[in-house]
């Protein structure tokens, strides 16, 4: 039986979806299982909206819910009963909110996962991580990776995987569906920083390989995908494909910075947010001094070197920045979709 802890999400769906047509039994974890319905097989066959693969495949056993929460660790022992593997799929980022923020939910509430996991005999966790979490000084980045520190001390056989921005989450539900349904686009910040896009569903592939290979070793693996772009590029993809051009309207990065330093002191949920969005502002910034250096690193391959961003620079998941050392390797793997197939299924669904 695997457990997957976010089963409700972009990720958790996918991975959700492939274990049940590789004919595994799958426990499905939300803090509402009536929330799953419509989403995943429980109870009726159903289709993952936006999947390249189309319907699913059978025959398969449809996925058992359960409540979990992973701020309350008396959920537990319901998720984890039988369980031979764990996958995280979740977060605390967003919706930003006072009470369920990455501290407790990615930080504290995973890593009690990980104790409990261990102490019930599970063989492998899968946790999944950000890009670049060792380098980061958000308050995610380091929440990130904390907790993957403390599940590489568990003794617990796991994968660490680091993906950088998923195309479903941060091109279509961010920008496609308001395109779609009102025509307006907000931005927080210019959207102009080049970032990497991975299709959740190659992430899916990368987690589900990894817990259904018994021999399979611990391991931590930077995830990223065949593109590099601003969000403004994607969004005139997303228009090309739906024939329709946005309304943009921005929030200035002065008032970001000011609810970072406002609201930042009272809710815990927006000042994680919002470091994500000055993070990836700063590493703007730091592209741009490439640039104008002409830097390799500002136009070239993966792992091309570039100048050295500022501090904090480096901590937005798909922020594309310098590595670290010269012809460092960017990415241990690079997902194969790109993010027009992921837009062009999208919009004909
Ligand atoms: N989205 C990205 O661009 C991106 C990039 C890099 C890494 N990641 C990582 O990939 C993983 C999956 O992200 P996603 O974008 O697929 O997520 P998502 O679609 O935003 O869904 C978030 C999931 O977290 C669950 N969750 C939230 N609070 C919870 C709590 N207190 N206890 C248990 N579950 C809780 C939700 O479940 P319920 O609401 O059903 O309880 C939901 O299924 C996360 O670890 C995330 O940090 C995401």
């Amino acid at each position: 039986m695997h457990l997957v802890v976010g089963a409700s999400g972009a990720l958790g769906q996918r991975v959700t979806h492939r274990l049940l047509e590789a004919g595994e039994a799958v426990r499905v974890a939300s803090r509402s299982p009536e929330r799953l319905k419509g989403r995943l097989p429980v109870g009726r066959e159903g289709r993952l909206p936006g999947r390249l693969e189309g319907p699913l495949k059978g025959p398969f056993t449809n996925a058992v819910p359960v409540t979990g929460d992973l701020r309350d660790p008396a959920t537990f022992p319901g998720m984890l009963e039988g369980a031979r593997t764990v996958i995280v799929a979740a977060h605390g980022l967003v919706p930003p909110s006072i009470s369920n923020h990455p501290g407790v939910v990615d930080g504290r509430g995973v890593r009690a996962l990980v104790d409990a996991a261990r102490d019930a005999g599970v063989e492998r966790f899968l946790l999944t991580s950000v890009a670049g979490a060792d380098r980061g000084t958000t308050a995610f980045a380091r929440v990130k990776h904390a907790t993957e520190r403390h599940l590489a001390a568990s003794g617990l056989r796991h994968t660490i995987l680091r993906p950088t921005l998923f195309m479903e989450s941060h091109a279509l539900a961010l920008m496609g569906e308001p395109l779609r349904s009102s025509g307006t686009v907000n931005f927080l910040g210019r959207g102009e920083t080049r970032v990497n896009w991975i299709a959740a569903d190659d992430v899916a592939a990368e987690a589900v390989a990894a817990v259904l290979d018994p021999l399979a070793p611990s391991v931590t693996l930077e995830l990223g995908g065949p593109d590099d772009l601003t969000r403004r590029e994607a969004l005139v993809l997303l228009e090309q494909a739906l024939g329709r051009e946005a309304r943009r309207k921005h929030v200035p990065l002065p008032m970001v910075k000011l609810m970072r330093g406002v609201l930042g002191v009272v809710h815990p949920g927006m000042r994680y947010l919002l470091d994500m969005v000055l993070a990836e502002e700063a590493a703007r910034e730091a592209q741009g001094s490439a640039d104008a250096q002409g830097s390799p690193g500002a136009q070239g391959a993966p792992g091309a070197q570039g100048a050295q961003p500022p501090p904090g620079a480096q901590d937005h998941p798909g922020a594309r920045d310098a590595p670290p050392e010269p012809g460092a390797r960017r990415f241990d793997r690079v997902g194969p979709t790109p993010l027009t197939a992921v837009i062009e299924a999208w919009a004909a669904a």
